[in-house]
């Protein structure tokens, strides 16, 4: 498979760290054996997240310099306000430091003990974010979802009779939340039709519709290529969002900045109780939390991000190293989502038990061997224990990902990446079992410690 070229050339470079084996082990002996714990100092290639660590452009630099830094009404967030209303169409909108902090503020007035929260599949703040709110999660993905050898085109997609039955329940989902594409589940885009008939139904129950977009532009594109290849990338963007009663973005994806986020809604009275809890908890308004540069670089890169060349070369990237993976028998997620490659661990080591944490091996191992840093979603993430048995509750899936950031890394990065995975599956003996030793009480995966066994 041929990789995309970049739409872009280099102006500027960053020295990666070469470590060796040994200062390797030491690392990861200092950090508990979880990947959070090492400094960057120490890890080659980066692929804990494509979320804030993507490469500016030129225009955004440049844009930095025009930051307003007035407290209200900065020129700054009319810039971005501008952006906001042309591509995504909401009359009220907030920026926000980041995206968990317009999930807190949106489910702090709209969610109360006892509320259910509908989605396709929340990322773990979100999840966390609505729990702490005493409310409850459904999760609607379609069945497809689960099985990491389906090549179902929307993966993300809802699976409406089970919406349906959820609307009619008691009690009534309070909200649908629709994560685009689903990073829980592999990056896996939503259709504009499932979308549509998940708008029909919260319109025949009364219910407001959000989307979580983090990786809106992202979503189009895979719409474009796989449902709609005569709409451009911003008619498919502007309907999502027409769909759509209100929007929460982390900006450190498809925003292609390093810091920001935004909550547009469309209710007037809604942007009001927002506004008030802006002021007490993050800024005002017109700020959200942000400097005016933030929101400079956030106007230009949201333009960028839903250039189709741009997005052509983006999911490329991640396709050649998902293809070349495949090419060698690994097992991952097919078809590869738009920001990162998981593999699929049950697959991987096959005969590994899960509480020996094969997931968390996989990207100890992935370090040790080769300096890359990746993140296990599996047991560590989402395993619980049964209250009174004591008994593990497995997650379905046991993955771990490998998340590429924007604009950040090379084609000969990826095939390194691929050569040190490749071989890691050809010599599982390398690898070691974990286990727990020390972990907080949610969001385990973040700042648990492990040994190896
Ligand atoms: C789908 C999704 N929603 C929300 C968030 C949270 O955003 P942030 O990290 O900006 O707080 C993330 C972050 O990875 C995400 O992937």
């Amino acid at each position: 498979m041929s990789y995309p070229f970049e739409p872009f050339k280099i102006k500027t470079v960053e020295p990666i760290p070469v470590t060796t084996r040994e200062e390797r082990e030491r690392y990861l002996q200092e950090a508990g054996f979880n990947v959070f714990n090492l400094p960057s100092r120490a890890v080659t290639i980066d692929l804990l997240t494509d979320s804030g660590t993507g490469a500016m452009s030129d225009a955004q630099w440049a844009a930095l310099m025009r930051g307003d830094e007035a407290y209200a009404g900065a020129r700054s967030y009319e810039r971005l306000a501008q952006v906001q209303r042309d591509l995504f169409g909401f009359p009220y909108f907030t920026p926000t430091h980041q995206g968990r902090a317009a999930e807190r503020v949106l489910f702090e007035i709209l969610l109360e003990p006892g509320d259910v929260v509908a989605t396709n599949q929340p990322f773990d703040t979100t999840h966390a974010n609505i729990v702490a709110r005493g409310a409850e999660v459904l999760e609607l993905v379609i069945e497809e979802a689960y099985d990491p050898t389906s090549h179902h085109p929307f993966k993300g997609n809802v699976d409406l009779a089970r919406l349906e039955e959820a609307l009619q329940g008691i009690p009534k989902p309070k909200l649908v939340l629709i994560t685009i594409t689903n990073n829980t589940g592999g990056g896996q885009p939503v259709s504009l039709e499932n979308l549509r008939a998940v708008r029909a139904l919260c319109d025949k129950y009364g219910v407001p519709l959000f989307l979580d977009a983090a990786r809106h532009a992202e979503n189009a594109y895979f719409i474009k290529e796989r449902e709609a290849p005569h709409m451009s990338i911003r008619d498919i963007v502007r309907e999502t969002f027409a769909l759509a009663d209100g929007m929460l973005m982390s900006a450190k994806k498809d925003g292609l900045v390093n810091i920001g986020g935004l909550l547009c809604v469309r209710d007037k009275a809604l942007y009001d109780r927002i506004a008030q809890n802006m002021v007490r908890t993050e800024g005002f308004p017109t700020y959200g939390g942000l400097a005016g540069r933030d929101m400079e670089a956030l106007a230009q890169g949201l333009l960028e991000a839903v250039d189709e060349a741009y997005l052509r070369y983006r999911v490329g990237q991640v396709r050649y190293l998902a293809q070349r993976l495949l090419d060698a028998g690994v097992p991952i997620i097919e078809p590869p989502g738009g920001h990162a490659v998981y593999l699929d661990v049950l697959r991987f080591l096959p005969d590994w038990p899960r509480e020996h944490l094969p997931g968390q091996a996989i990207a100890v191992g992935l370090y040790r061997e080769g300096g890359i840093r990746a993140v296990e979603l599996g047991t560590v993430a989402f395993a619980k224990k049964d209250p009174e048995t004591g008994a593990w509750i497995y997650p379905r899936m046991e993955l771990v990902r490998l998340a590429i950031p924007r604009r950040v890394y090379t084609q000969a990065h990826l095939d390194y990446v691929a050569d040190v995975i490749i071989d890691l599956y050809r010599h599982p003996e390398r690898l070691r079992p974990l286990r727990i030793v020390e972990e907080p009480p949610f969001l385990r995966h973040f700042l648990a410690r492990f040994a190896e066994m």
